[in-house]
């Protein structure tokens, strides 16, 4: 049995210190906000290597008040990818924009940096670069259109910490840089939680300010905010793990490197390999014939998983957008091929080539 994902083999690991971390809010009844989180939001801008770090009750919530304190709002337009989680194209949405959406690289499958100048327009305000699977997108070329044209980029990393382009650390490349902290992420809380992070303080200020409910000072709400605060038991979580974190992308990228070898005479295509630093969120092979593979590794007792089986132009939810079948069609071939095979720290070597086994014995049918 190849489990799909293992959070208790992790929480063992680490529950002495995890344990103690939480007691210690429960002590001091910081339950939101408070110093855990202060504390936090100092230890991640400072991994990141940023200057400010806004911590939030999810993801989306970073995503949406990024767009919102770069004044992204109705009769905007926002570029991004539609081979990503929903929630990147709800947050432009949530905002009043619209989003417009573009195909991936064949190879990358991120952002393809060669469709973002025929998307502009003169609305265009922002574009979101989704680092998929824990790869950071194509940012030299995208922040050189973004300077061009005088745009915002809003990196959406929630899969992607502590992920490198060119040395650099992902989230660091935009105006801001959204993580999620989602149990299941490199970096994951024990409930919900995300972040932001930005070299301007400004932003910095005006993200704090929306996400408590848009008070400087308590009761005196300036502007409409929202209530989307970290709790402080995850902050008090993350930051005992993000001690960790760089020991587990490690074995994660040990992991990466013998499934490419261990696939290499298999009929699949494997993660594209360059210099940078992928932190393997998700290990995604391309498969034919997916859905009856998927089914047979199953019978195997081999967890798999589908990221994403839809795109989100063919969504129901964004049927209003107009797009149609075919009209980003490397977008949707991934979405038919994609299979994410078993990926975290605590995978042993032997569940790894049991899980090459049971692929090769599920692609020759
Ligand atoms: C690419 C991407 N964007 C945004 C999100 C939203 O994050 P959250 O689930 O923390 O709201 C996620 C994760 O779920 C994600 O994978």
């Amino acid at each position: 049995m190849v489990p799909f994902l293992d959070l208790k083999k992790q929480y063992v690991e680490i529950k002495d210190e995890v344990n103690a971390a939480v007691i210690g809010v429960m002590e001091s009844s910081q339950f939101v906000l408070g110093d855990e989180v202060k504390a936090f939001e100092n230890d991640f801008a400072a991994y990141c290597r940023s200057s400010h770090c806004v911590a939030f009750n999810s993801g989306t919530s970073a995503l949406h008040m990024a767009l919102l304190a770069l004044e992204v709002g109705p009769g905007d337009e926002v570029i991004t990818v539609s081979s990503t989680f929903i929630a990147t194209v709800a947050a432009i949405r949530y905002a009043g924009a619209k989003p417009v959406l573009i195909d991936v690289d064949k190879n990358s499958w991120t952002m393809n940096a060669d469709l973002i100048e025929e998307a502009i327009t003169p609305k265009t305000k922002a574009i979101i670069p989704v680092h998929l699977h824990g790869r950071v997108a194509n940012m030299g070329v995208i922040c050189a259109i973004a300077a061009k044209h005088g745009i915002h980029i809003i990196e959406d990393a929630a899969q992607a910490h502590g992920a490198q382009f060119k040395g650099e650390r992902a989230g660091t490349f935009g105006d801001i840089g959204c993580f999620s902290y989602y149990p299941g992420k490199n970096l994951g809380a024990y409930g919900e939680g995300g972040s932001a992070v930005t070299d301007d303080a400004e932003l910095a200020h005006k993200m704090r300010v929306l996400r408590d409910w848009g008070q400087e000072e308590r009761f005196y709400h300036k502007i409409q905010g929202f209530n989307a605060r970290m709790d402080g038991i995850q902050g008090a979580v993350l930051r005992v793990k993000l001690r960790y974190l760089d020991k587990w992308t490690e074995l994660r990228r040990a992991h990466a490197n013998l499934y490419d070898e261990l696939l290499s005479n298999i009929d699949c295509v494997v993660p594209l390999v360059t210099e940078d630093r992928h932190v393997y969120h998700i290990y995604s092979v391309l498969v034919k014939e997916r859905d009856r593979v998927q089914n047979m590794l199953g019978t195997l007792g081999i967890g798999t998983n589908i990221h994403y089986p839809i795109p989100v132009h063919l969504q129901g939810a964004h049927a209003d957008l107009g797009y149609r079948k075919g009209d980003l069609v490397v977008t949707e071939r991934l979405s038919t091929e994609f299979l994410s095979l078993p990926m975290y720290a605590e995978l042993s070597e032997d569940q790894i080539t049991e899980t090459v086994n049971g692929l090769r014995k599920a692609i020759n049918g």
